[in-house]
């Protein structure tokens, strides 16, 4: 007779307490406590085997059964998970244990400084109605450049060294890829932060890497000008490097859009003064940005006549280099616990 088959009534229950109390206190080690788990608590212990025989009983038989059983198995399971084996089961001298020896240092993991800032950042926008989409870092030609109004053979192609996988697929070279995908999937108002990782073909040094994080913006709606551009990321530097902030406007060129501007903001660090980080200039280059450009809008499939939209893409390291004073961008992929564990 199975254990299963001979504890199947309450009254053989009773006898089954006795029998489990028993062989509880026995308990003598970490190993006896195992083996007793396995037997009694486990997946394919007793209680396990005699809950599923419930369904074989009869109604009136298995509420009264059932009842028992549960109660005895939580106690005994309440029971075993409080009894402290490993410490208790060996006395300390015997196994070379000194308790007045200090804990171990568990290392605690921290949150990498480019994930600080790009958190930091998306909530500033998502705080001003922004949503956030993500886009693929394995691109096609059309959307990273097509798309992006970047005519075929056009030496602006050549601004991004491009990686390329095969044919017409690559590694993206910027988040603004992302700006098409959405618009294609959802039409004005559209306002989006879009961050990701980008690649790019330069030889690495203190201030290029052959990767970095973007984040991209873009709203498109009815009656969108350059004012609301700059009054957004005056806002947003304002929130970000603090509220003496102010932003300049240069001229710029994007094949995606028109008009197309760099902004730079006052250096947080000499507030204009001029110093080492702006290179005495006073002012910190932090993004490239404009007005989508017609044809972008109606490649994605969006009313040109009807719609007007600004676009704006930032890169995180810079960010992070000119807000922790980090002076060289390979510090953020060398995983080096040293510089980690200060964030
Ligand atoms: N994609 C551009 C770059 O990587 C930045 C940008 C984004 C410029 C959006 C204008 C508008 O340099």
């Amino acid at each position: 007779m199975t254990l299963k088959e001979k504890y199947r009534t309450p009254e053989a229950l009773e006898e089954l307490e006795k029998v489990v109390t028993a062989e509880f206190s026995a308990i003598q080690d970490a190993a006896t406590a195992e083996s007793f788990r396995i037997k009694y608590l486990g997946k394919k212990g007793l209680f396990r085997s005699l809950l599923k025989g419930l369904r074989e009983m009869p109604e009136d038989k298995r509420k009264v059964f059932g009842g028992k059983l549960n109660t005895l198995r939580n106690t005994i399971e309440e029971q075993f998970n409080q009894a402290p084996w490993e410490e208790s089961s060996v006395p300390a001298e015997d196994a070379g244990f000194d308790p007045t020896l200090p804990a171990w240092p568990f290392p605690q993991g921290s949150i990498h400084p480019l994930i600080l800032i790009r958190n930091e950042i998306c909530d500033i926008f998502v705080s001003m109605g922004f949503e956030i989409a993500y886009g693929p870092d394995v691109e096609t030609d059309y959307y990273n450049f097509g798309a992006l109004n970047f005519p075929p053979h056009h030496p602006a192609r050549d601004m991004q060294d491009t990686f390329f996988v095969s044919g017409d697929i690559l590694l993206r070279t910027h988040t603004s890829p992302v700006q098409i995908r959405v618009m294609e999937h959802q039409q004005p108002p559209v306002r989006c932060i879009m961050p990701g990782m980008v690649y790019r073909n330069e030889e690495i040094s203190a201030r290029s890497y052959c990767q970095f994080g973007q984040i991209e913006g873009l709203y498109v709606d009815k009656h969108v000008s350059l004012a609301d551009l700059k009054g957004t990321l005056l806002a947003f530097s304002k929130q970000f490097f603090g509220d003496e902030t102010d932003i300049k406007i240069r001229g710029s060129f994007f094949p995606f859009t028109e008009p197309s501007i760099e902004i730079d903001v006052l250096c947080f660090i000499c507030k204009g003064t001029g110093c080492s980080v702006c290179k005495q200039t006073g002012w910190l280059e932090i993004l490239g940005a404009g007005m989508v450009h017609p044809n972008v809008l109606h490649n994605a499939g969006i009313d040109n006549e009807k719609f007007t939209g600004f676009a704006f893409g930032m890169g995180i390291e810079r960010i992070a280099m000119l807000k922790y004073g980090i002076n060289d961008i390979r510090l953020f992929y060398e995983n080096d616990v040293r510089l980690l564990k200060q964030f």
